[in-house]
């Protein structure tokens, strides 16, 4: 009996000991690696590495990637002094996204940034281990990458840029008074507008306005699409769209075309050709997901760190676009607001 209880205690300790020395190995050539990869003064320097993936090229992602960077650089993580950030554009291609958030992963970022629902959302299904920050995201509930935005629960928190719809249709009711119908233009692909959509229903029908949804599956259809509701609407609202906003050019040809303004979610669309908007500085979104990458470079735990949200809007107009289209902004609203049409 004795013997036995010898023999095994004596064969617990032994696997206890194999293990852990088998652990060490595993931790002394993992630091290996990681020094491998960092430039030759990496003894003195801890080199960090942030990965960027950005969904698509458009002005407002654009801003939020150098937002990114200056956040970063402000909380103390400058790039090529103890920062290596490795950056890719799924140029709004599913299977790329995929591809790169693997290579991402490979190349031992220590943070994960995702611009822009697609992205955030290809990094999720890559890894549940490395922490990940939203950059912009609209709904991250809705999009299905946190469980609640106070408390994440998992690998990802970050930055929503939610906006108030209610108060935009409001800004385009006040700044046309006659309007009966609006149409909404996005894209059916996109988590991010669907609760967006869902708001602007809501607002609409609060103002007593009737809303009549335009989605389009592809960009290929959106010229042919803003052409038919540029027609039956009175003006054109557009949520935080990256396939609409990718567009934009087009989507303001054709609606002055027929004459009929748009009112979107954000200042760059509106200095492409929208009327006006109450929106978020997008360089500012983006500062604000590079300080929070930086929080959990520090060691902050993304499961319990809320999702960031900003609390006020600003307005934003184009007086030059709304004197082409004949429209008056009520002198309330220009002396409030920021012009991104103006000449002056
Ligand atoms: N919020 C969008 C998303 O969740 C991304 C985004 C940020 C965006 N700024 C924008 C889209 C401006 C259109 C226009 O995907």
């Amino acid at each position: 009996m004795k013997n036995k209880a010898l023999i095994a205690s004596v064969a617990v300790i032994a696997v206890i000991l194999v293990g852990f020395f088998a652990y060490q190995l595993g931790q002394q050539s993992n630091s290996a690696d990681s020094t491998a990869d960092s430039t030759t003064e990496s003894s003195t320097v801890e080199m960090k590495t942030v990965g960027i993936l950005q969904y698509v090229s458009h002005n407002a992602l654009d801003q939020i990637h150098q937002g990114i960077i200056e956040g970063l650089a402000e909380s103390g993580y400058v790039e090529g002094e103890n920062l290596t950030i490795e950056f890719q554009n799924g140029q709004a291609d599913q299977s790329r996204l995929n591809t790169m958030s693997q290579q991402l992963i490979s190349e031992g970022s220590d943070v994960l940034v995702g611009i822009a629902t697609p992205a955030a959302q290809a990094l999720a299904n890559a890894t549940t281990e490395i922490p990940i920050v939203l950059g912009a995201v609209t709904d991250p509930v809705g999009a299905g990458l946190v469980a609640d935005l106070d408390a994440p629960g998992g690998n990802i928190t970050g930055v929503s840029d939610q906006t108030p719809v209610a108060a935009v249709l409001q800004l385009a009711q006040e700044i046309l008074p006659e309007a009966a119908t609006v149409g909404i233009l996005y894209s059916s692909a996109e988590d991010n507008s669907q609760a967006q959509v869902a708001q602007a229903q809501a607002a609409a029908a609060d103002l007593g306005v009737e809303t009549k949804l335009f989605a389009v599956n592809s960009s290929n259809e959106i010229a042919q699409t803003v052409q038919v509701m540029a027609a039956q609407v009175d003006y054109i609202f557009i949520p935080l769209d990256n396939t609409i906003a990718n567009a934009m050019e087009t989507v303001v040809q054709e609606a002055d075309a027929a004459n009929t303004p748009i009112f979107p979610s954000v200042d760059t669309m509106v200095e492409q050709g929208g009327i006006a908007t109450i929106g978020l500085n997008q360089f500012q979104i983006g500062v604000e997901t590079g300080k929070m990458a930086a929080q959990i470079l520090d060691g902050a735990d993304p499961a319990t760190t809320p999702v960031y949200l900003f609390t006020e809007g600003e307005t934003i107009i184009n007086s030059q676009q709304a004197a082409k289209l004949g429209i008056t902004i009520p002198a309330d609203i220009v002396s409030e607001a920021t012009d991104l049409g103006g000449e002056e």
